[in-house]
């Protein structure tokens, strides 16, 4: 057992956390869209409007606080007019990155901002600049936001819905360095100067503009974009980073048949993301000081499941990735002064996904209960908190963050690491009288998983921890991430 001593200062407030850290990505890819969220309207799964009922109930349970859609590298190649009006006469098209199989359209625009009223979560959207056109994209905004007499509104009206949606988040490309179109910071840069002109603001909507930033650790693309694009045509630039165990994209490995040695490896490439948060940051300060960061990919990326299409990136998901899950949200906690948007890759059935379908059964991954453990920070404020940690295999046993609400309750998010080492924790909490606390635990073997014969194997507890004057004693047991709230 690991004795550990923290510290919590919650009248030392560092940043707001925005909760669009604990947003989500849903692209046409795989069975993420068709079957994972959309079943159709005819289908004998239960859903309102094609859109599953049990996914609704799932995103609602863990606040999700924003969708990003229709791609990654499918965005780049979609035309969002394919996906509006009666479904039987929606123009289909191969989905070249993703198995080239046939996309009927029908799920889109519509279908996507009633999936996000539904949910209650803000939409994001990621507009076509590899394959589009400006005007494409401007008539897209003028479509969902425009309330007035003009075409694109009509034809929204023509197609059932009155008033316009509410976007604030618009992503202009995505990976315009890869899939979007592999272009040169400096050209994209200007394109991206050329097509955010024509996203007008219509209607008292206010649009968020996302232009596309880096591949992990691919600075010149961040120094390039900012010098050109500079901050008063953008509120953020994008990061994306995939968390590969080996870092060789060429042997990712198995999602649930793995050695201690690569379970360590995981969590060191993923504890990565903290660098280059900085780094990335530290570029951007020397360019302005209200751009913010969005890491809008991240997640684990390993070898599909045995017997599954390649092009569908199906994945398991462990223990091993609900510790991943906890160490980069509080990462983003940590940084929330920057990052202002973070999104899992992605919501069903793709790489590390909150939830699993097949036919009408769903199952909830390990990394959705993070979710729904981590989701009282949203909102709050990060306060100082300060672990004595122990480094094992090279990284430190514990991640750690810790926020206040507007009211005053402490919210502490934990992970412990270690797959062989308990850590007994005796924390400090001064700023408040403490009176309460109540306690979640999400633990099991790392490899367990939730499958859709066992699909509670990896679930919550409830959990204690002890209260004595200002001081909060608990044990977090090895590998197992444990949530707090004192009041
Ligand atoms: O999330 C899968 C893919 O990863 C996305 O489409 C792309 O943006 C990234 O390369």
């Amino acid at each position: 057992m690991k004795k550990l001593n923290m510290l919590v200062n919650t009248l030392d407030k560092k940043s707001h956390i925005n909760p669009e850290i604990y947003g989500h990505f849903s692209e046409h890819l795989g069975r993420c869209i068709y079957k994972g969220i959309y079943v159709g309207e005819n289908s004998p799964i239960p859903n309102t409007n094609g859109i599953r009922n049990d996914v609704i109930e799932a995103f609602k349970q863990i606040k999700m606080p924003v969708l990003r859609w229709p791609g990654g590298c499918f965005a780049d190649e979609y035309h969002w007019r394919d996906g509006i009006g009666e479904k039987s006469s929606r123009p289909k098209m191969v989905n070249t990155h993703w198995g080239g199989v046939t996309e009927d359209n029908s799920f889109g625009t519509h279908e996507f901002f009633d999936f996000c009223e539904m949910v209650g979560c803000e939409p994001y959207l990621a507009g076509n600049l590899g394959s589009g056109t400006v005007e494409e994209l401007a008539d897209w905004i003028e479509y969902i936001t425009f309330d007035g007499i003009s075409p694109m509104a009509d034809l929204r009206r023509k197609n059932g819905r009155e008033k316009p949606w509410k976007l604030k988040y618009l992503g202009i490309g995505n990976e315009n360095w890869g899939c979007g179109g592999n272009m040169r910071p400096e050209y994209y840069a200007d394109e991206y100067r050329r097509y955010q002109t024509y996203c007008r603001n219509f209607s008292g909507n206010e649009l968020f503009k996302v232009a596309c930033g880096p591949n992990s650790d691919d600075y010149n693309w961040t120094e390039k974009l900012l010098d050109i694009v500079k901050d008063w045509h953008t509120n953020a630039i994008s990061l994306h980073y995939y968390t590969v165990p080996s870092g060789d994209w060429s042997k990712k490995g198995s999602a649930t048949d793995f050695t201690d040695e690569e379970y360590y490896k995981t969590i060191s490439s993923t504890l990565y993301m903290d660098k280059l948060i900085k780094k990335h940051a530290a570029i951007i300060s020397r360019y302005s000081d209200k751009i913010k960061l969005i890491v809008d990919e991240w997640g684990c990326w390993y070898d599909v499941e045995e017997g599954t299409n390649p092009g569908f990136l199906f994945q398991q998901n462990t223990m091993r990735d609900a510790i991943v899950a906890a160490c980069n949200l509080n990462i983003f906690n940590e940084h929330s002064d920057i990052v202002c948007m973070a999104n899992l890759a992605q919501a069903v059935n793709v790489l590390q996904a909150l939830l699993l379908t097949e036919g009408e059964k769903l199952v909830k991954t390990p990394t959705y209960y993070v979710f729904d453990m981590f989701k009282t920070h949203q909102n709050n404020d990060l306060v100082y908190s300060f672990a004595g940690n122990s480094e094992i295999n090279g990284i430190p046993m514990l991640s750690q963050t810790a926020s206040v609400s507007a009211d005053g309750k402490l919210t502490l998010t934990l992970a412990n690491c270690s797959l062989d080492e308990d850590i007994e924790i005796s924390c400090r909490i001064s700023g408040i009288s403490p009176k309460s606390v109540s306690a979640r635990i999400l633990t099991n073997e790392v490899h367990s998983c939730n499958t859709f014969d066992a699909p509670e194997n990896v679930k919550p507890e409830d959990y204690s921890a002890e209260l004595s004057g200002d001081m909060l004693k608990l044990t977090v047991p090895k590998c197992s991430v444990v949530s707090l709230i004192v009041e």
